[in-house]
């Protein structure tokens, strides 16, 4: 039994998520998403539409997730490893080559899986604004 184990904020579900999420499933059989909690955002700076209980619900709908634990500081990554029984830690390749990846290699796999092109939660956000303002702008003219 091969275990993956992932990290991410998982916001505004999109088809980026979704593939990364079933290319780390298919590298084991069994899937583990550290999902950012809100608190945990705000310290990295980030602040998600959706809250930590929705974005968990969502994930866990997901067949390739088999567990969604909370991700809550930096350094919980190599206790998470030994209490799970982690084989391989993928990460997007946004991460590839980041110290706080790349250390864990001292005890199991790192993988960095390439990022799907021209889909990210910031552009969903963006995307939205974009269009409210236009949509905006063709009613009132400003
Ligand atoms: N991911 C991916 N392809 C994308 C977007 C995300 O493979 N187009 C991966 C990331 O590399 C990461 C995981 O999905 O391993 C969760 O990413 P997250 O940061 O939550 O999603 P983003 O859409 O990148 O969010 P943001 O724009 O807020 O950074």
């Amino acid at each position: 039994m091969k275990r993956v184990l992932t990290y991410g904020t998982f916001d505004l579900l999109h088809f980026g998520h979704l593939r990364l999420l079933k290319r780390a499933k298919a590298l084991g059989d069994y899937l583990v998403v550290a999902l950012s909690t809100d608190k945990f955002n705000t310290l990295k700076g980030k602040r998600s539409y959706y809250n930590y209980q929705i974005r968990k619900e969502m994930l866990e709908a997901i067949r390739y997730v088999d567990l969604v634990i909370p991700e809550e500081t930096w350094e919980q990554k190599v206790s998470d490893i030994k209490k799970y029984n982690i084989d391989i830690v993928v990460m997007g390749s946004d991460w590839a080559g980041s110290e706080r990846f790349e250390h864990l290699k001292k005890y199991c796999e790192v993988i960095y899986l390439d990022r799907t092109e021209g889909i990210s939660t910031t552009q969903i956000k963006q995307a939205l604004k974009l269009q409210e303002q236009n949509i905006k702008k063709a009613a009132t003219g400003y």
